[in-house]
């Protein structure tokens, strides 16, 4: 009898193996709109010319490849702060700040998670709904994890009064998970009064604020995206910040994350830095050298961080037309449906207010990939296979 007989199987991931299904579906015409990656007009895959460059320039460098500190690389996590906090707010911050550079945001989330339980917290609240992998990633850190009310699926709006209700029953010390900007799925986030009401009502109700933020840079500027941090961090929460770097700039696969804690004083930083640094090195030791050099030489280089700049401005663009795109063509349809929702929603997702027979009904008659509480990852349309889309849309909506 093998020692491994026990073992059960589960279910793939929802999301990472929709490519896998995608690419093994032998139809000619099929669209895959579910893994939140951007795609160029093409629908291809991008590797950002600043990527290219930074890589170039660091062949030549002949840098050799020893382990890192724990907590990553120094001037990685300055650069990283800058972008979530702004230079102005590092400058005059009194508090203590501890960060490490994560193995993407996930690593992030499940670092914080863990520090959390160990040190703190034992129970998380997510939105309902959010991205799917929170409840793994904080059930396995040890959190007890449960929702507050975000999204009103009726209204297609959020749900403020239900959030800020849910808030107000949290038991001071729990946390709070917070999307920084461009909420996952539903691509509705607060309006800057409403983040404000919140760090009051968080604050007031002794809850731990923790960010996350995976899609800096993909509604406005990178400042507006970190708008509702920096107000927080302004507020003086202590708090904690997950930061990827995998959507903006499009380094998916090198993982490149960061953790960031903000305590009250520098003594407690470095208590926290040194439990953090723990947790670390029994899970992967030090973080990997490749993606951090990369994101070095772009935020370091003034002629490579604008061109990074102007190619994430492209990303969003292109994703913001796309959307428009989409919502004008679902109208001219004569639709029973009102589609005038997705017009609220921003961002790499529209929650398309489908339910499950009609998601099923546009993989199995149209070959058309999403999630199943309809999320789309909207870089996934382009020119070609948008009409296709609107037509499958409509016609699985036509009652
Ligand atoms: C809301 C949210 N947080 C975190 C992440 C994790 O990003 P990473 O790929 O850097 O681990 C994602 C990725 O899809 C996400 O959508």
């Amino acid at each position: 009898m093998s020692f491994f007989e026990s073992v059960t199987q589960l279910p793939e991931d929802p999301i990472l193996h929709l490519p896998i299904a995608f690419a093994a579906d032998p139809r000619t015409q099929k669209v895959n709109l579910g893994v939140g990656s951007y795609r160029d007009s093409n629908g291809l895959p991008v590797v950002l010319n600043c990527v290219r460059k930074a890589e170039a320039e660091l062949s030549s460098k002949y840098l050799n490849k020893e382990y890192q500190p724990i907590e990553g690389n120094a001037s990685y996590l300055k650069a990283t702060n800058e972008l979530i906090f702004g230079s102005d707010f590092l400058k005059s911050y009194a508090g203590g700040l501890f960060s490490a550079q994560t193995i993407g945001g996930t690593g992030a989330l499940r670092l914080g998670g863990e520090f959390l339980v160990q040190e703190t917290s034992k129970t998380i609240f997510v939105p309902s709904p959010t991205w799917p992998n929170h409840k793994p990633i904080f059930t396995r850190s040890g959190l007890k994890m449960h929702s507050y009310r975000y999204y009103d699926e009726r209204t297609h709006q959020l749900d403020f009064a239900g959030l800020c209700g849910d808030i107000s029953n949290m038991s001071p010390g729990s946390t709070i998970m917070l999307h920084g900007s461009c909420h996952n799925p539903t691509g509705i986030d607060p309006t800057q009064e409403q983040w404000q009401e919140l760090s009051r009502l968080i604050k007031h109700h002794r809850i731990i604020p923790f960010f996350d933020i995976a899609y800096q840079g993909f509604i406005g500027t990178l400042d507006e995206d970190a708008r509702a941090i920096r107000y927080f961090a302004s507020q003086g929460h202590e708090m904690l910040v997950a930061y990827s770097y995998s959507k903006s700039c499009a380094l998916y696969g090198e993982r490149m994350g960061a953790l960031t804690v903000l305590a009250q004083h520098e003594e407690a930083a470095r208590k926290i830095g040194s439990q953090i640094k723990q947790i670390v090195r029994s899970i992967y030791s030090t973080p990997p050298l490749h993606g951090m050099q990369v994101i070095n030489e772009i935020m370091h280089a003034p002629a490579l961080k604008k061109e990074w700049l102007e190619e994430l401005v492209q990303m969003r663009d292109r994703i913001k037309e796309m959307r428009r795109c989409l919502i004008d063509g679902l109208e001219r349809g004569n639709s029973q449906k009102d589609w005038s929702f997705l017009k609220r929603q921003n961002g790499f997702f529209s929650f398309c207010g489908l339910n499950p027979e009609q998601v099923h009904r546009l993989l199995k008659d149209y070959g058309i990939y999403m999630l199943s509480n309809s999320r789309i990852n909207v870089a996934g349309l382009n020119k070609n296979n948008m009409d296709y889309v609107i037509e499958a849309l409509l016609a699985v909506t036509q009652s």
